[in-house]
């Protein structure tokens, strides 16, 4: 096929890309967004920040607007997300204990509860394990209210909407043998064994010339679906958009048959999060780069 949406659909597979709805209104950024995509994450608009800024408050106009345009076109939507350190409102960033908890949880439920049936996978909880060698969870004030927070969550977002899959969703885990990926592996073996509703885990795929193309990645993504979970690549940018790094990605998950999606974080470089590394697959000016021919060739014969 000659779009990223259709030919992911021709693999059984979605290609999305994050939107913010602001930019709903340019017309250049929907035409791409239209022609490429059949799945949409929204980047900020499902965030605790964003969705309870006051507690109890909700404020849904935004991510309705995403949501909104995304089934108008036919679209999935991935929600992200419920549950995360960051991104907090103040009068949440200042809670501790069973006030803390008994507000998170609220947040996913009142959350999962409006959005039910219209988002097909949520990101519950985001980045919720620390960088460098411990493997250990990050300190954070969720986090101090227990070690179960998060199975928790999972809980309350099974409860609220019974038909989403439910993903834990972090970055630096594309190296199988880093001890964060590691982490995530033995919580996800862990919620399995116990019958902690889990369904996927995203994969978040910043990745950056610091280091080589992760030659371990497909291993990653098989050693998570080996365990009974689909993988989704959750918010693939790559610095300098190198065409064998992107080729190499969409290679990999179409060899890993629970591997069901890739979104990509921004449309054009000028979308990005970390612009000036020019990361995504259309430039500013919203023309294809020779990371998009890349894709689209691994999509159509990898
Ligand atoms: O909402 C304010 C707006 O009112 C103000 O006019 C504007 C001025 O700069 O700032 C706006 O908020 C910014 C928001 O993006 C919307 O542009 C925040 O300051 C800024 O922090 C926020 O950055 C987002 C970041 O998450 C926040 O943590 C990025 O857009 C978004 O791409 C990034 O996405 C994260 C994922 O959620 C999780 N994984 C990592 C990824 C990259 O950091």
């Amino acid at each position: 096929a000659t779009t990223l949406g259709a030919s992911a659909a021709e693999r059984g597979r979605y290609f999305g890309t994050a939107v913010a709805a602001n930019k709903l209104s340019d017309s250049a950024y929907t035409t791409i967004l239209n022609r490429e995509f059949n799945s949409v994450t929204p980047e900020n608009e499902m965030k605790i920040d964003a969705t309870e800024p006051n507690q109890n408050q909700f404020n849904y106009a935004n991510a309705d607007r995403i949501v909104q345009h995304a089934r108008s076109q036919g679209m999935q939507v991935r929600g992200h997300t419920l549950a995360w350190h960051s991104q907090q409102p103040g009068w949440m960033q200042n809670m501790s204990g069973t006030a803390l908890r008994n507000a998170m949880l609220n947040h996913v439920t009142q959350v999962a509860t409006h959005f039910r049936g219209q988002v097909v996978a949520w990101d519950v909880v985001n980045e919720a394990f620390a960088d460098g060698s411990t493997g250990a969870r990050r300190d954070s004030n969720l986090q101090r209210t227990g070690n179960d927070w998060i199975e928790a969550a999972f809980r309350a977002a099974r409860a609220a909407d019974p038909n989403a899959k439910l993903c834990y969703n972090d970055y630096n885990t594309d190296d199988w043998t880093h001890a964060k990926t590691q982490a995530v592996y033995r919580m996800v073996q862990d919620f399995k064994q116990r019958g902690v509703p889990i369904d996927c885990v995203g994969l978040q795929s910043h990745m950056n010339n610091q280091s080589p193309y992760p030659s371990n990645y497909r291993t990653t993504l098989s050693s998570f679906a080996a365990l009974g979970v689909d993988v989704q690549i959750t918010e693939l940018d790559i610095e300098g958009a190198n065409a064998t790094w992107y080729r190499n990605v969409v290679n990999d998950c179409l060899a890993v048959a629970r591997c069901n999606g890739i979104t990509v974080w921004g449309i054009r470089d000028s979308d990005s999060w970390r612009a000036s590394q020019t990361p995504l697959l259309f430039n500013s000016s919203g023309a294809k780069k020779p990371a998009y021919d890349a894709v689209l060739q691994a999509l159509n014969n990898g």
